[in-house]
């Protein structure tokens, strides 16, 4: 790993907590809850992650969250995240969670919320990391289990940022979602919302996520770079994209790092993150060096990524500036 990488201050903005359930843990969280698994090994089960597109991923990573159970299982999983986080200098990440695949499994929302904010408090305390909470709705379900879901955080408001959408995009357009949206919206929440990499219509759904949902960034949305209008539009209102180069190695053709480049180019915000880093097998830093190494990124371009991260969070400006600050000192002063 490349030292300044290491040591550079991050913020991660694109991170499924339900991604980052390592095989070790998810053989602890079986054991502990008497469910048995189809492998004998951690290494078996990490053998057997095998997919090449975006349905086949989230099929066997559905599957795996039956291990979770209890709250404080939701809580070690957050924790487990979190000090790797911390050990990789990410000051502070936003994290999604699914409640849908939770609830619709007999989960209650409140035991998964509870347990992912013990966990965020405590690693803030232990650790010195922050962390905020985004809920994603399951788009490849129905908007009205999207809406009644929305309505059960509402007693949780304080705890969530924003909302997001995840899941398989084929056949599911933001549009779906738009009365959803528009409700959370009234409710305080900032908006994002995923556009996976090479989707059907993907670009008509980035269109769709900034003309009707009005969304304030948006997670992958690399495909906005094939239509002059939609570069245009998110560079005039600063929208952030999110971007994951291993993941899109894995349900893609390719880690698409040329994007990052012309992203960089084109004056977007772009920021590198790691979606689902368990079952890609890289957590931000590794995600920074591909880049790097595919690219050739010097330091401040570098820098650049953090800086475009920590300018399209989802916190107070105080703190924001806070981050800025000890990113500039970094820069400035790192061997
Ligand atoms: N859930 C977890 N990772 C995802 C991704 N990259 N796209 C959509 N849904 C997801
Ligand atoms: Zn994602």
């Amino acid at each position: 790993m490349d030292e300044f990488i290491a040591g550079l201050p991050k913020c991660e903005l694109h991170l499924h907590i339900e991604g980052t359930l390592e095989p070790e843990l998810k053989f602890e969280l079986a054991r502990r809850n008497g469910i048995e698994l189809p492998y004998r090994s951690a290494e078996e089960a990490r053998a057997a992650y095998v997919f090449d597109s975006l349905t086949s991923f989230l099929v066997g990573y559905y599957a795996s969250m039956d291990v979770l159970r209890t709250e404080p299982d939701f809580y070690d999983l957050a924790t487990a995240y979190l000090v790797k986080a911390a050990a990789q200098n990410v000051r502070y990440a936003e994290i999604f969670f699914d409640p849908q695949a939770h609830t619709s499994r007999g989960v209650p929302f409140d035991l998964v919320i509870r347990g992912l904010r013990r966990a965020i408090l405590d690693a803030e305390r232990r650790e010195g990391i922050r962390a905020q909470l985004i809920m994603c709705f399951l788009r490849d379900s129905e908007a009205g289990f999207a809406m009644a879901t929305l309505l059960e955080s509402l007693p949780y408001r304080e705890w969530i940022a924003g909302v997001g959408l995840d899941s398989d995009e084929r056949g599911n357009p933001p549009v779906k979602f738009e009365r959803v949206f528009a409700r959370a919206r009234e409710e305080g929440y900032l908006l994002t919302m995923h556009c996976d990499v090479d989707q059907e219509n993907t670009t008509e759904h980035i269109r769709q996520c900034l003309d009707v949902i009005g969304v304030d960034r948006i997670d992958h949305g690399v495909n906005a770079l094939d239509d002059p209008a939609l570069v245009d539009k998110a560079r005039e209102r600063g929208i952030g994209f999110t971007v994951c180069p291993v993941s899109n190695g894995f349900v893609t053709d390719g880690p698409k790092a040329e994007v990052v480049r012309r992203m960089l180019d084109l004056g977007l915000r772009v920021t590198i993150n790691s979606d689902d880093p368990a079952y890609f097998e890289a957590y931000v830093a590794e995600n920074l060096q591909l880049v790097r190494d595919e690219l050739g990124l010097t330091r401040d371009e570098l820098a650049r990524l953090e800086r475009n991260a920590f300018e399209i969070a989802w916190l107070p400006p105080a703190i924001r500036d806070g981050y800025l600050a000890e990113l500039a000192e970094y820069t400035a002063t790192a061997p």
